[in-house]
């Protein structure tokens, strides 16, 4: 596979390089050079086959002869051991559940896939370190990712006392090759930490230091295949219909059922749905792009003002010659939000706030005949006290989160100052 970078066509790289690497010069994405096309008959075939299957078909696709299909199938079935289910909502919508994965969110596809194949692309006795830093979530997916695996030490990062309760004991109680270092100091503090490690090149060089950054080219592709297995759980009437609402933050999963589409799968049309941060709807609506200052809203993750995905966006529709004048928006504020998740509650289906915006506005656009898909990105009980507080009723925690709540906190504790964590990342 060969990538290039989208702020310098004649940087090209190979997958593994694209992986190791994250970003290009100029900090560019990498995109791939070939879009592949699968016939209509080969789809018919792939709905057919199991998730790991046709999964190891569709990165294969893209990754071609840089890993052998069998090894290629191996990585797959490690990383994609949970399911992705469709769950029905009312006759003519359904939310396709990224969230039964060890963090409950739909980054466990990506983040695990990634761990897989940083792994296999670093070589067998090259040590690697994963340096990163969290407001919450991803250090959870990232922890989860590559726990127990050889040669991959993972250091995060956090803001003592500022992440939840719970998400902390999700990532800080794995222990082996997972340490996690609780900063005093706040989010800003934690990146700034990091930043100044990967300014050190003989640090970077001694511990052998990698971001797993969530722009890594290898989650993007890990995403395109659960919409394949959404369109697989569907009857056939429904899916030459199908409309797929996406509750966008950075737009990589939007990006993800792009390529999806690009490679042949039937979807009628993309709802991109943000919350406040409306910067992408006002760009298509108008013509211009003129992010605003990031507002706090019920949907955090999609706290996003300057989404870093878009450039694949525009690039993937120039590349197919689509027109942007056919993906559809929308931007839905908390007020609708919360409304949107009591009608769901009402029709028997308990859901989160960045669901919910995917939920309204699909509900708001589809047409007769046309048969509707949102995703559904986090367990709801990630976001309990929110969720709670809106609909009035206790939610039951997971079992594996419920588990996980009864164990002891593993952390470091450090002052917010690089000579400590660089002592602490050089000891053996
Ligand atoms: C729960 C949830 N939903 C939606 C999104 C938005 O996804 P993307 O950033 O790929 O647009 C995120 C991003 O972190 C998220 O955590």
């Amino acid at each position: 596979m060969k990538l290039y970078n989208l702020k310098d066509h004649n940087e090209q790289v190979s997958f593994a390089q694209a992986v190791k690497q994250g970003l290009g010069s100029q900090q560019g994405l990498f995109f791939p050079l070939e879009l592949p096309e699968f016939e209509l008959t080969d789809i018919d075939a792939m709905l057919e086959m199991d998730f790991v299957s046709r999964s190891s078909k569709i990165l294969s696709a893209y990754i071609g002869d840089e890993i052998a299909p069998h090894q290629l199938a191996e990585r797959v079935k490690t990383a994609f051991a949970f399911p992705a289910p469709v769950a029905k909502v009312s006759e003519d919508i359904s939310c396709l559940e990224l969230f039964h994965g060890p963090t409950l969110a739909f980054k466990d596809f990506g983040g695990r896939f990634m761990a897989q194949m940083l792994s296999y692309v670093s070589g067998a006795d090259e040590q690697i370190t994963i340096l990163t830093a969290t407001s919450g979530d991803t250090g959870a997916a990232v922890a989860h990712a590559f726990y127990g695996m050889e040669n991959v030490r993972v250091v995060i990062l956090y803001p003592q006392g500022k992440i939840s309760p719970l998400q902390e004991k999700l990532f800080c109680t794995l222990g082996g090759n997972i340490e996690t270092i609780a900063i005093d100091g706040d989010f800003d503090a934690c990146q700034a930490l990091v930043k100044q490690a990967f300014d050190d090149e003989e640090l970077k060089k001694a511990i052998g230091l990698n971001s797993a950054n969530s722009i890594n080219i290898s989650r993007l592709l890990a995403q395109i295949c659960y919409y394949f297995e959404a369109v697989a759980q569907l009857p056939q009437e429904k899916r030459n219909q199908l409309v797929v609402s996406v509750p966008s933050g950075n737009f990589g999963d939007l990006t993800a059922g792009l390529l999806a589409k690009s490679l042949g799968l039937p979807i009628k049309r993309f709802i991109a749905a943000t919350n406040a941060n409306d910067t992408v709807p006002r760009f298509l609506q108008g013509g211009s792009w003129t992010p605003n200052a990031t507002v706090a809203t019920l949907s955090n993750a999609m706290d996003v003002s300057q989404p870093n995905n878009w450039p694949r966006v525009e690039e993937l529709f120039r590349r197919k010659t689509w027109r942007l004048t056919d993906l559809a928006y929308g931007a839905v504020s908390d007020e609708t939000t919360e409304a949107s998740m009591r009608e769901l509650a009402d029709i028997g289906y308990i859901s989160e706030p960045h669901a919910a915006i995917a939920y309204r506005l699909l509900r708001d656009r589809l047409q007769e005949g046309e048969f509707g898909l949102f995703l559904g990105t986090a367990h709801p009980a990630k976001f309990k006290e929110s969720v709670e507080a809106i609909l009035g009723q206790a939610l039951p925690l997971p079992q594996a989160l419920a588990d996980r709540a009864g164990l002891p906190l593993l952390s470091h504790a450090m002052q917010a100052d690089f000579a400590p964590l660089r002592a602490f990342l050089l000891k053996a």
